[in-house]
């Protein structure tokens, strides 16, 4: 039997626990991944039991991002008429209107790191690894990224993170405010589940509220994020750069980019 590929917990306070759940492929997002973690935070959206949602992944790592030995294949069709794959998952996590917290450790690349920066706070162990490698990989942010992080940290640090694809662990995160506050590993989780505790107990009412407050500035923003960064990956994905950077990671070498330059 296959092991679930999201796991969820529900407490008594009010919290629920998302587990991205492939800790041998370190959490990569492939199509049954993302359907599942847009169909839990549809249903934690309505469900009026749930007041805050911990992302989290298991193992070591939160997420390797998209899984890239899927990269390109089209997402199957689904029937319930909402979108599949990753355009689903994302359309969820923009709708989601109570408190999202992400306990962040290990490796958090591409997919793993935009969908951090998407939640409202971010809490990261001292083991963190995360990476924003789209120009690395002949491709454009994604996940609204490309004005989240901006809006969180300032464009200046933002375009120097997004142009170098540089590595950034806890103190820089911390430092450059693409998180709240750094715990030692083994501390990540109980640390953020009881942060999440002390939130939950006030009516989910004022934490829906709060969180459209802060969010009504943002959304124009988001919004033409998604689009450009749609046409922009319509444009990036599959491209020679990007095959040769897919191929590389397969191969297990370091991509040569210099030759469509000769
Ligand atoms: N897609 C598919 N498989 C992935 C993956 C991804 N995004 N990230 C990791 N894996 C797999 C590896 O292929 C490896 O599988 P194997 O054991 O069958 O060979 C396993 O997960 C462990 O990863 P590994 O690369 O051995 O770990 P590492 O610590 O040496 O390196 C990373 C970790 C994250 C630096 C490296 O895996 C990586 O660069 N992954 C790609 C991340 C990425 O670019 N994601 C963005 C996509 S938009």
């Amino acid at each position: 039997m296959t092991e679930d590929p999201i796991l969820q917990q529900l407490d008594d306070e009010g919290v629920l626990l998302i587990t991205m759940n492939r800790p041998d492929k370190k959490n990569a997002f492939n199509d049954p991944q993302w359907d599942g973690l847009r169909d839990a935070l549809r249903a934690a959206r309505e469900n009026p039991a749930v007041a805050v949602v911990v992302l989290a992944g298991a193992g070591r790592d939160f997420s390797s991002g998209q899984d890239l030995t899927a990269f390109g294949q089209a997402s199957e069709p689904r029937e319930d008429g909402h979108p599949n794959g990753f355009r689903g998952c994302v359309d969820a996590v923009f709708a989601f209107d109570k408190p999202l917290l992400a306990a962040v450790k290990g490796v958090a690349v591409g997919g793993g790191c935009t969908l951090a920066v998407a939640c409202d706070i971010v809490y990261v162990g001292d083991s963190l690894r995360m990476r924003l490698p789209f120009a690395s990989l002949g491709l454009v942010p994604e996940l609204a990224s490309s004005y989240t992080l901006q809006s969180a940290i300032g464009r200046q640090r933002a375009a120097e993170l997004f142009f170098t694809a540089e590595w950034i662990g806890a103190d820089r995160a911390v430092e450059v405010g693409m998180a709240a506050r750094q715990f030692p590993d083994a501390e990540l989780l109980p640390a953020t589940m009881a942060k999440a505790r002390e939130m939950a107990q006030w009516p989910v009412s004022a934490l829906v509220g709060i969180k459209q407050t802060l969010q009504v500035a943002n959304r124009a923003g988001v919004e033409a994020a998604l689009r450009a960064e749609d046409e922009g990956m319509e444009k990036f994905a599959g491209s020679p750069e990007n095959m040769e950077a897919v191929l590389a990671f397969m191969e297990k070498r370091p991509p040569d980019f210099k030759k469509f330059r000769r």
